[in-house]
């Protein structure tokens, strides 16, 4: 039954019968499919929906009529609204399951490609406090769920939290967070009790005033934490708050901050001033260490990149004597940790100062078999790259979301390595890939890493061989 309400269509007791992408689950009504945001498998449900297509709509709980049996409690009070760890009301072990099915799906379907083996996904030993790196927005108006209408509504309080998701320009309170070991929760309440208690100004996105913008925390397995704070303007208030959180919070290793006055918060072009500490944390991985800078790209959970990177190195198979690329190095990770094992190993990434941290993480290390390229991917593998630097025996690919290039993909086709792993985090794109490579490589076998519990995100390993 539906009625229509201020806010939009009500669906009473809606049935709900699977798992979707995105962190949803799926009912139907009337022939068509409800997405719907915090429910699973087995509840029945009356929604509010919020965004109406032809084929499909869009809804929120607003009340259980029945709940699946195996449904938890979320363990987070921000759960829904928070955007993040939409899945904590999924026991861990079935959403390995539901990612698993998506990626088989997709490369099956979407793909159209054979997989001779399918391995099981690697789960995640910790399904909280896994993220080393957090980022958290300052609002100068505090966005609250309401329960009935299912919107946020501006509270005339500052806020520190995360942007509710799909506005830029609005930001939900949090005042815990499971995803990062303490002192993150610490750190950051005890930043809104002083800028609250100061009197300092939050940040207005609309009207770009005020003063605090973002903090950004790095904590890492080595006990470093990392902050990097963001400013809207240099002010007599900055240095102050800095010297507040060296002296509360010992544990801070590296304070940094930079004073950002353009309209995005991107971090990675600000020009970052050390405060205290040393300038840069360094994480364990495997024996290797990574120094992270303030913008350095690193692996946001350590424990699984270590497990991606273990069964990159075995479906690698090197016996010492081969010639590796590694294309989309970004902070040359992967090549890194690979270097120990191969002859030699090119990493090639588009944005310089990854290539320096690069270079500098593999003489930490004091691996001298790896050369680091500055390239667009796209132009990357001409005739005088591979004169220059050698004929691969395996080639990694770690593209973006977006997937290859149509022009890599064609000079991996020319280039004919006897193996190429690709890791993806996106199995669409990874499918249509893979379907561009179908005549020329099998895909032997292929392995998702849960990188991220509690989320849809994913990253999935293929081998593929030289047919
Ligand atoms: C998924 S990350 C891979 C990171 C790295 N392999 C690791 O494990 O840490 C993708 C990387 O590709 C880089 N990238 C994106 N587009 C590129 C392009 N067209 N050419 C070169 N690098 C690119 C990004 O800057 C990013 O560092």
């Amino acid at each position: 039954m539906t009625k229509r309400n201020k806010g939009g269509f009500l669906i009473d007791n809606l049935v709900i019968t699977d798992y979707a992408n995105e962190g949803k689950a799926i009912g139907r009504f009337e022939g068509k499919v409800i997405f719907v945001d915090g429910a699973m498998p087995g509840d029945v449900v009356d929604v509010r929906v919020y965004f109406n297509k032809k084929d499909f709509a869009e809804a929120r709980i607003i009340n259980f009529r029945e709940k699946a049996a195996q449904r938890l409690n979320p363990v987070c009070k921000h759960f829904t609204y928070c955007g993040g760890c939409k899945w904590q009301h999924v026991p861990y072990a079935e959403q390995l399951l539901f990612k698993e099915r998506m990626v088989h799906d997709t490369i099956k379907h979407m793909g159209k490609v054979d997989v001779a083996e399918w391995e099981p996904i690697i789960g995640s030993e910790n399904e909280y406090r896994y993220r080393n790196k957090l980022e958290f927005a300052f609002s100068n108006r505090r966005w609250v769920p309401n329960e009935i209408l299912t919107v946020a509504h501006a509270q005339n309080k500052p806020a520190l939290g995360y942007h509710i998701q799909g506005f830029w320009d609005k930001v939900l309170h949090v005042d815990e967070c499971h995803l990062q070991n303490e002192p993150t929760n610490a750190i950051r309440n005890a930043v809104y009790q002083y800028a609250t208690e100061k009197g300092l100004s939050f940040y207005d996105a609309r009207q770009q005033q005020g003063l605090l913008r973002n903090m950004m925390l790095r904590v890492l397995r080595t006990g470093e934490v990392l902050i990097l704070l963001t400013f809207k303007e240099n002010t007599p208030d900055i240095l102050p708050l800095l010297e507040f959180l060296k002296s509360r919070f010992p544990e801070i290793t590296s304070l940094n901050y930079a004073i950002n006055a353009k309209r995005n918060d991107s971090m990675s072009d600000l020009q970052v001033i050390h405060y205290s500490g040393k300038p840069y944390i360094n994480e364990m991985l495997d024996g290797l260490q990574f120094r992270i800078s303030p913008q350095s790209f690193f692996q946001t959970n350590t424990r699984q990149a270590e497990q991606l990177y273990r069964k990159i190195k075995e479906y690698a198979g090197l016996k010492g004597g081969e010639l590796v690329y590694d294309l989309y190095t970004g902070t040359g990770s992967i090549a890194i940790y690979l270097a120990r094992y191969a002859a030699k190993v090119v990493g090639v990434e588009y944005i310089e100062p990854a290539i320096i941290d690069a270079r500098l993480n593999a003489s930490l290390n004091n691996i001298d078999n790896c050369t680091f390229i500055v390239k667009d991917m796209a132009d990357a593998l001409t005739d005088e790259f591979v004169n220059q630097n050698g004929k691969p025996d395996v080639v990694i690919t770690d593209p973006p979301r977006a997937g290859m290039h149509p022009k890599v993909v064609e000079s991996l086709r020319s280039l004919s390595p006897e193996k190429i792993i690709y890791v993806s985090c996106n199995p669409a794109t990874q499918a249509r890939d893979l379907q561009m490579l179908d005549d020329k490589y099998a895909v032997i076998k292929s392995c998702p890493v849960d990188m991220f519990p509690h989320t849809h995100h994913l990253e999935n390993v293929a081998l593929l061989s030289l047919r």
